[in-house]
Order: C-alpha cells, then sequence, then structure tokens
C-alpha cells in the first residue's frame, strides 16, 4: 500500500531505541525526513550525523526550541515512557514520592510535546500526532501504579487534543502496546524479581513466556516493528477519519481482562 508520505517531515520523541526507535526507521523507509528528541546521548543516528537532538521532554524549554527548529514538521509521535522501576501489588508497595517522576516524563512530557508543536500543525491544517500508551491505562494495572495512572491521564488528553484538533484537519490518536521486549519491558521484570524470595526469582525468558501465556489471549509478544506499522499508516491519508482513538495492539489483552 502507498502511504504517500514520501517529503513530509516526523518529529520522534524516544527515537533512540525500542518503540521509538523502529516507528522513527519505517517512517524514514516512507521516504520521510525524520528528526528524533531523546535524551540518551548514545542513540546512532537514525540517517545523518545529528538527527537525533538529545533532550528531556520534561523540560518545556528544551522541546519548545526542538520544535521551533522544525516548523515544518506534520507528524509527531511520542515513545517516550519509563516505569517506576518499583513494583505494586499492592500500590502501597511504592511510596507517594515514587509518583512525580513518573507523571512527568509519562504524561507531562506529552503535553509539552503537544503545546510546542500545536500552533504549527495548527497553522499547516493538516498532520497529525501520536502517542504512545499501554494496556495499563486502560485497566488499572496494579504492577506500577504511578505508570497505569500517567496512561490512563495520557490517553485521556489524546481525546482533547483530537477534539481541538479536529477543525484544522490534524487528527490525534493512541497506541497500546501490551507486551514487547524492550529495555522498558526487562525494567517491569526486574522491578517484581526485587519483591520475590530467591527461589521464587525467574530469569527474564522464563517470566516473559509464562507472562505472555496468561496475559495474551494470542500468546504472542508484540514487536516494535507492529507499532511502527500502524504508526506510518495512521499517519498518511489512508486514515484520514481516525481520531480520537486508542488502538491495542496487544494479542487481545485489553479484551481478555
Ligand atoms: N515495551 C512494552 O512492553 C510497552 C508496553 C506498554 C507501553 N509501552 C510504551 O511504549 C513506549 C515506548 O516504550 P519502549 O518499550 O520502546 O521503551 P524504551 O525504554 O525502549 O524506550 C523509551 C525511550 O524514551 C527515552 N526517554 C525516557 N525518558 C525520557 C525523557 N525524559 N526525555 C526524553 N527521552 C526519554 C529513552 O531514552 C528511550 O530511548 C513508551 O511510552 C512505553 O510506556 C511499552
Amino acid at each position: 500500500m502507498d502511504l504517500n508520505l514520501n517529503g513530509q517531515k516526523v518529529a520522534v520523541f524516544g527515537a533512540a531505541q525500542g518503540i521509538g526507535r523502529a516507528i522513527a526507521e519505517q517512517f524514514l523507509a516512507e521516504g520521510c525526513e525524520v528528526v528524533g528528541f531523546d535524551r540518551s546521548a548514545s542513540a546512532a543516528p537514525l540517517h545523518q550525523p545529528g538527527d537525533i537532538t538529545v533532550g528531556d521532554v520534561t523540560a518545556l524549554d528544551q522541546v519548545e526550541a526542538f520544535a521551533r527548529n522544525h516548523p515544518d514538521t506534520r507528524h509527531v509521535v511520542y515513545s517516550v515512557g519509563m516505569g517506576s522501576g518499583k513494583f505494586g501489588f499492592p500500590f502501597w508497595n511504592l511510596d507517594p514520592t515514587d509518583w512525580p517522576e513518573v507523571l512527568q516524563v509519562n504524561l507531562i512530557g506529552a503535553v509539552n510535546v503537544a503545546h510546542a508543536f500545536a500552533p504549527g500543525l495548527t497553522a499547516a491544517q493538516s498532520g497529525s500526532i501520536l502517542f504512545l500508551s499501554s494496556v495499563a491505562g486502560q485497566i488499572g494495572s496494579p504492577t506500577d501504579p504511578p505508570y497505569s495512572a500517567a496512561k490512563a491521564g495520557l490517553i485521556n488528553f489524546m481525546q482533547v487534543v483530537a477534539k481541538d484538533f479536529a477543525p484544522y484537519q490534524v487528527r490525534a490518536n493512541a497506541l497500546s502496546p501490551g507486551m514487547v521486549k524492550t529495555d522498558l519491558n526487562e525494567s517491569v521484570w526486574a522491578a517484581g524479581q526485587s519483591n520475590l524470595p530467591p527461589e521464587k526469582q525467574q530469569d527474564y525468558a522464563t517470566w516473559a513466556e509464562a507472562k505472555i501465556r496468561s496475559i495474551s489471549p494470542l500468546g504472542n509478544w508484540q514487536t516494535p516493528k507492529e507499532f511502527a506499522a500502524m504508526a506510518t499508516f495512521l499517519a498518511s491519508d489512508h486514515a484520514r477519519n481516525i481520531t480520537g482513538q486508542t488502538l491495542n495492539i496487544d494479542g487481545g489483552h485489553v479484551m481478555h481482562s
């Protein structure tokens, strides 16, 4: 299918690795000009040196400067995320002081990005913004309560953005991954193991195999490329009537919960 995205500029937040990296590479493959933003300074360039700006999404001035440098951006992807590094079950295994940074990175960072790009997108009267949320934001997952709450807030904010952007023919959507083998997912395993006595601890591969079978009717891990395929489709005119939606790419996890 020809997505007709050739030559359009795309900004990907969280482009250094994982799902964001795969999305950035897929837009490049579609002939887009892709610029990345990530707090990691060690990532290889996407296409040419310097095409990933090192910065922190929680710093509004850094996000605004990036948006000013790329006023012709037509599509924005927010694939930044982090967990608390602690395990719930119950929520009071965490401390209230564990919440602010998780809310800042998963939710306020996305708010910063939407504010910074709103003037350019609405003036262009075309384009899209896509937020990476999570199944955790839809099912009150006790695994990492501040992460769940931030992802639920992100879905709600996406719906606000979709309504406010609609008169300008700019669309907003969210993707909800279930389980993807990335550093973020491995950090969930590590946090859970630290709560267990040594005889109950499992290596990542064993934990991952059991986990995916218990939560997903299809029983498959999702891969970053599946999100990349959906992200490029949603940016294209084939999706010109899709806005305000949360698409679960989760092997049926949310349906099953
Ligand atoms: N991997 C999964 O199983 C899974 C499940 C549900 C949702 N998600 C969501 O998908 C998105 C991508 O996750 P991933 O698995 O690729 O994670 P990842 O950890 O591999 O990548 C996240 C990227 O965000 C960057 N980042 C983190 N904090 C930042 C900050 N303050 N400023 C700028 N950059 C920052 C990191 O450097 C990294 O490159 C996230 O929003 C995550 O919450 C992932």
